[in-house]
């Protein structure tokens, strides 16, 4: 069976963009960044983004495209009959457990798309859409629709294939996507608190820095780049032999980062010029915003806008972690591309379904003293992309066979230089490996 491929370099760039800019971007990057204290946290952010994030970034592709294969199928070609295998087994519970959490916050960026449309009530004060989005939230039956609808959604493009769908809808969905988010820069720049709010963003405070904000920082960045989970590995078997791999990474943090910035300079602005906190955590988007939008001209429309440009951010995002499973199905046990979907997304309604509930009736259902939805973000962001990502970097940078590793970099015209692969094998076998060890360390506070 011939195996499918994106078409054209330009779907190569907006299906892994696509995976990359998500609620990752837009809701997380804001809230962490005003909890920890703007600036400082950016700067590490990009560190860990481009230093250990691109070469772990390259690692997966190097292993996707060469093998051309699911994630499973692809470690039992490079290390048949190896514990590396194992890695597989991570990836795709962690894209399970990802999957099901992240379409209960999607659904509600599809509610308060409607909402939006529908205007919000008329008192608008903070502590009223606070009433309101808690009400919402733990309001059982509604929240849990639109974690089915989101799904559902991901299950027609899903099922439509690799080119048909996934591709073609990265290629609509992510030039509308920078489209919007451009103009709400615009919008924000020409606020009276843009400055105030710029310097939030830009102006770094070092004593902000405390080894949790580190901590936060680089998981932010694992989180951002869909990276230790097999998402790459599976999207870079489509890639053709001449993609560039370095280049491919490094256009995909550059506009991961590019999007997290213009989100920073899309909501500080507007929190300062409103009088709002800009600590204000995970509800920044959900509570802040909209009475941020009330006070404007035309906020109907900027509001409809910005939760439909989450929701497009999401579907882009959510379709990867989806075909991490659905590759696997289809190629390990031969099931049929409809229904290694419906199966894949069949489970994330169930458990997806649960998480929505999380926040309702069963709140008091708590596992290590986490609801399901923290459970499952937890252990996925801080336990299973870390290891992950070290387990695929130590794998590439010392199993891999060494001429496999530079061919792959080099290939597509031989644009990485001999001394850009030298790093990349350098950050591989000891950077990555040795800072994500000790964010894992730390992270759980093992000492
Ligand atoms: N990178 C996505 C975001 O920032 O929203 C989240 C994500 C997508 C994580 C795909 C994991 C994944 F496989």
């Amino acid at each position: 069976m011939s195996r499918a491929q994106f078409a054209t370099r330009l779907g190569v760039i907006a299906t892994t963009v696509g995976s990359a800019v998500g609620l990752g971007n837009i809701w997380r990057f804001p809230y962490e960044t005003g909890v920890h204290g703007g600036a400082a946290f950016l700067l590490l952010d990009l560190f860990f983004i481009f230093i250990i994030g691109v070469p772990v970034v390259c690692a997966e592709f190097i292993i996707g495209r060469h093998t051309g294969s699911n994630i499973r199928g692809a470690f039992r070609m490079l290390a048949p009959r190896q514990a590396w295998g194992w890695v597989s087994y991570i990836g795709i519970t962690a894209s399970v457990l990802i999957l099901s959490f992240y379409s209960v916050v999607a659904g509600w960026t599809m509610h308060y798309t409607v909402k939006s449309v529908a205007g919000f009530s008329d008192n608008t004060s903070t502590e009223a859409l606070h009433a309101q989005f808690d009400s919402f939230a733990s309001g059982n039956i509604l929240p849990m629709l639109w974690t089915l609808a989101f799904l559902a959604i991901n299950y027609l493009i899903l099922s439509r294939g690799v080119q048909k769908g996934i591709e073609r809808m990265s290629n609509i969905l992510m030039p509308i996507l920078f489209a919007i988010l451009l103009l709400f820069t615009v919008n924000s720049l020409m606020m009276p608190g843009a400055k105030e709010g710029l310097m939030f963003l830009f102006s770094p405070d070092f004593s902000a820095i405390t080894p949790s904000v580190v901590l936060g920082a680089m998981g932010q960045a694992f989180f951002s780049l869909s990276l230790g989970l097999g998402c790459l590995i599976t999207y870079s078997s489509y890639f053709k032999s001449d993609t560039p791999l370095l280049r491919t990474a490094l256009i995909t943090a550059g506009l991961d980062t590019f999007v997290a910035i213009l989100a920073g300079m899309i909501i500080f602005p507007a929190v300062f010029t409103f009088g709002q906190q800009p600590e204000a955590g995970p509800k920044l988007v959900f509570e802040v915003l909209p009475s941020i939008f009330a006070d404007m001209a035309g906020g109907v429309v900027w509001s409809t806008l910005f939760f439909l440009l989450l929701f497009l951010a999401s579907l882009t995002s959510t379709i990867s972690m989806a075909e991490i499973t659905i590759a696997y199905l289809c190629e390990e046990f031969r099931m049929t591309r409809r229904g290694a979907t419906a199966l894949s997304i069949g489970v994330a309604m169930i458990l997806g379904s649960l998480c929505a509930l999380s926040f309702g009736v069963l709140g008091d259902m708590k596992v290590f003293g986490l609801t399901l939805f923290n459970l499952f973000d937890y252990t996925s962001s801080n336990i299973l992309l870390p290891i992950g990502g070290m387990i695929i970097s130590l794998f590439v940078g010392w199993k891999l066979d060494r001429s496999v590793v530079i061919s792959e970099l080099s290939a597509g015209g031989g644009r990485a230089t001999k001394f850009a692969t030298r790093i990349v094998i350098f950050c591989l076998r000891w950077l990555a490996p040795v800072c994500i060890a000790m964010v894992f360390i730390f992270g759980l506070n093992i000492f």
